[in-house]
């Protein structure tokens, strides 16, 4: 059977990706009435195979069994609800964007709000006993898995980059924490058990975007307490608040995506102005009390110094360079290559900071001297680059550099792997 769910604002459909090979099914707050949603205003906010595209002619089935399969063209099933015999009755997108299939008892049994791909739509969660990241997708035209994840973690979220090793460019206990949760309301011992975007929550000054994170119902082995976290314990409830914005518009219609390059950004779908638009309503980096957008690792591109917003230099062997898309970091001998040893060399790139080393707990490898700091990046074939500053000690080997931030503090220092010269 076709099927052609539109109720108000989200569509079910297939979606042409590059070229004519590919295609993805998703929905798309179009905030236009069903088949007259124009292309230029949908945004897909979810997709169920976007890691195994089908091509043309693919079909999409709810069975008499109650299982809904994607099968590609050739008959090969891609992708499914696993709900055959499991006393589904009925299929329905409901007009807060979840797909659900339900039992006769009107039990969900399964959501697509439990698999997230890259975006919260309004009261979706991440939760501890399921999906527990959004990851990015690739690029605007491409919905596959890209390199950035927000991750739910024991005292909130945080952003990571996986180059290929994940790494954190921010994190909500450390950057914003006590400041910006203005209602902390748990006792140590629970870790955040899920986080649900909510929108246009009534707040004392307009409305709310936020996000809300439930404390778990159970007291946390020591690993997954969150010690920042509890600093501002007051009573036993069971829920912080997170705020990203308190907009004086009405922003029902919005979602919270991880975006290609790494930035999180809120979506506000604003019709009846003139053309109808998505305002971005909120922005983690560069923007008003976001962070410095320096700090996104790609802003330079794969190599690159960043200073107030602008790539300033390309840091080379033997000096600053101006900097352009090309700069990149030096080619490293093959880590297969058995003489990968002995032909590195580092050179030092002073006052400049990886967009991890004020996450990274350097307090957890001890102090360590710089020589030791240079010795493990030296011995590791994957590592490329080290960092240190001289104040704390703190030492962070990384696989790939990125971009760099200028600090104007000569204490803190990078050393990039490069051949040695002969
Ligand atoms: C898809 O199906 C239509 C109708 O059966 C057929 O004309 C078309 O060639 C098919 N496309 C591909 C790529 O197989
Ligand atoms: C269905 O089950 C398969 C195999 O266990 C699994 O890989 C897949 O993720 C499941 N699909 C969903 C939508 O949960
Ligand atoms: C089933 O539950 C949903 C969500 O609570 C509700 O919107 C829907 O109307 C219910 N359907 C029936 C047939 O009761
Ligand atoms: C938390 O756990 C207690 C004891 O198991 C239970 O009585 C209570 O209903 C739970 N609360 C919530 C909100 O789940
Ligand atoms: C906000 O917009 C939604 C969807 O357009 C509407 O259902 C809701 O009533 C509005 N809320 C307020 C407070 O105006
Ligand atoms: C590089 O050197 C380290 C220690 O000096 C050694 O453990 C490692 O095996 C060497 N790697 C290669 C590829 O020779
Ligand atoms: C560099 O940073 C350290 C620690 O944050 C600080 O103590 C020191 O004064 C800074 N130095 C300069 C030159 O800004």
């Amino acid at each position: 059977m076709d099927l052609t769910l539109f109720p108000l604002v989200y569509g079910l459909l297939f979606l042409r990706a590059t070229g004519s090979v590919s295609g993805a099914f998703s929905f798309t707050n179009s905030g236009e009435l069903g088949y007259h949603a124009q292309a230029e205003t949908m945004r897909f906010v979810w997709t169920a195979n976007r890691n195994d595209l089908v091509r043309e002619n693919a079909t999409l089935k709810y069975g008499t069994d109650g299982n809904l399969l994607l099968s590609d063209a050739d008959g090969r099933a891609v992708w499914s609800t696993n709900t055959s015999k499991k006393g589904v009755v009925g299929i329905e997108l409901r007009n807060n964007g979840n797909l659900v299939l339900y039992d006769k008892k009107n039990k969900t049994v399964w959501q697509s709000f439990d698999h997230a791909t890259d975006s919260l739509l309004v009261g979706q969660s991440l939760n501890i006993g399921g999906v527990k990241k959004l990851v990015s997708r690739v690029s605007d035209k491409d919905g596959s898995e890209g390199p950035y994840s927000l991750a739910m973690e024991a005292g909130g979220f945080a952003l990571y980059a996986s180059f290929p090793k994940p790494l954190p460019y921010w994190t909500l206990s450390f950057y914003e924490g006590i400041k910006d949760i203005f209602a902390i309301t748990h006792t140590c011992k629970k870790p955040v058990s899920s986080i649900t975007f909510q929108s246009n929550t009534e707040a004392e000054n307009g409305y709310s975007q936020m996000m809300e994170m439930r404390l778990a119902n159970f007291t946390a082995p020591p690993e997954l307490r969150a010690p920042e976290l509890c600093k501002l314990t007051s009573d036993q409830t069971t829920s912080a608040l997170y705020s990203f914005n308190t907009p004086r518009f009405n922003t029902t219609l919005s979602f919270l995506r991880l975006d290609s390059d790494g930035d999180l950004r809120m979506y506000t779908y604003s019709p009846g102005i003139e053309f109808n638009t998505w305002d971005i309503t909120y922005q983690k980096f560069g923007c008003w009390r976001g962070v410095p957008v320096c700090g996104l690792p790609r802003k330079c591109g794969g190599f690159g110094v960043c200073e107030k917003g602008q790539c300033v230099a390309c840091p080379e062997v033997d000096g600053f360079k101006g900097w352009s898309t090309n700069c990149s970091p030096p080619s490293l001998p093959n880590c297969k290559d058995a003489s990968s040893n002995s032909s590195v060399d580092f050179y030092k790139v002073v006052g400049a900071e990886h967009f991890s080393s004020k996450y990274v707990n350097a307090e957890r490898n001890g102090k360590t001297t710089l020589e030791e700091c240079r010795r493990r990046c030296l011995n590791d074939c994957t590592c490329a680059a080290f960092f240190y500053w001289e104040e704390s000690s703190a030492c962070l080997n990384t696989q790939t550099v990125g971009t760099l931030t200028q600090l104007g503090n000569s204490t803190h220092l990078a050393f990039i792997k490069t051949v040695k010269k002969v």
